[in-house]
């Protein structure tokens, strides 16, 4: 037993993470739950500057000069995204994990810059994280988590162009956590689909966009909507158990757990209809 926790907490403790989007909602949740289990640093990235000011004041005095830092950043500008990699590297000489956490949901009209915020901007981060941790790049290993949602595993109807940014940010980080990637980095890539959780994205404003049905429909069939601190413990729980390649689920409040041979599955359905 005591075997397990030690191993299970060498993934936190005395560990530098970045957290992309970690002024607000389930990155700032994610922020807060790595400093409690613990983390030497923990530096956050977000466009909300206000928020991610008063975080960092709230962080610094509870748990101590340098452990936490907020990092004012665009994570679609690549050269702000590469100046934050910068300075986290500069200022802590090390990372050991990253958690792709930003996203938005918003309007038609806003598609292209939700794509790059959702998508490019995951795949930039996560190719930078590995820049920096792969040991094939003389870094330490370390851990990738990238934030999906349940609607990427959904065949409905409903935010067809968010859902299909969490699409592919799945595909993306089951392939980038292959055995084959992961035999040269030691680096764990995994993802988390998140399911409906009380932040500001769930916002009226936000969910109005492709047609007004989906508004009244979002609202109708996810009622429950699970909190951020419990969203936060399932992103700690992967990055203390996943493996490399894997896919969790975390919703409902619940613990979160490893949906990785359904999805293997239903890549198989899929690879049949290839002829
Ligand atoms: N809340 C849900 O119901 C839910 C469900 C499934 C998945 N998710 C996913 O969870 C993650 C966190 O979302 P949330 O619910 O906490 O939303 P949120 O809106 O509360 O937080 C998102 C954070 O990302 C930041 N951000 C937005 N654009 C950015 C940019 N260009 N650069 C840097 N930071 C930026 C925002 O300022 C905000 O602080 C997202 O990936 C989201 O898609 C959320």
């Amino acid at each position: 037993m005591a075997a397990s926790v030690v191993k299970r907490s060498v993934y936190i403790n005395d560990k530098v993470f970045l957290v992309t989007g970690g002024a607000a909602g389930v990155g700032a949740a994610v922020v807060r739950a790595l400093l409690a289990e613990n983390a030497r640093h923990v530096a956050f990235i977000d466009v909300a500057e206000r928020e991610g000011a008063a975080l960092e004041t709230e962080l610094l005095s509870k748990f101590g000069p340098l452990r936490a830092k907020f990092i004012k950043c665009d994570v679609s500008d690549e050269d702000q995204l590469a100046t934050a990699y910068f300075q986290v590297v500069d200022k802590y000489r090390r990372l050991d994990g990253v958690i792709n956490n930003a996203a938005v949901l918003s309007d038609s009209r806003h598609y292209k810059r939700m794509i790059d915020i959702n998508f490019t901007a995951t795949v930039s981060s996560t190719l930078k994280a590995l820049e920096k941790m792969g040991a094939d790049k003389g870094g330490n290993g370390g851990v990738i988590v990238n934030i999906s949602s349940l609607l990427a595993l959904d065949l409905s109807s409903h935010l067809p162009v968010y859902s299909a940014t969490k699409t592919a940010v799945l595909q993306f980080s089951i392939a980038m956590g292959s055995e084959e990637y992961f035999a040269k980095t030691q680096v764990r890539v995994a993802t988390v689909c998140l399911g409906p959780t009380d932040t500001a994205i769930l916002n009226r404003t936000n969910l109005e966009n492709f047609d007004k049905d989906s508004t009244a429909h979002l609202t109708s069939r996810v009622p429950v909507r699970q909190r951020v601190e419990a969203a936060a413990n399932g992103v700690i729980e992967v990055i203390k158990s996943a493996k490399s390649g894997a896919t969790w689920i975390v919703a409902n409040d619940q613990p979160a757990y490893d949906c990785s041979g359904n999805i293997a599955e239903a890549y198989q359905v899929l690879s049949k209809t290839q002829v």
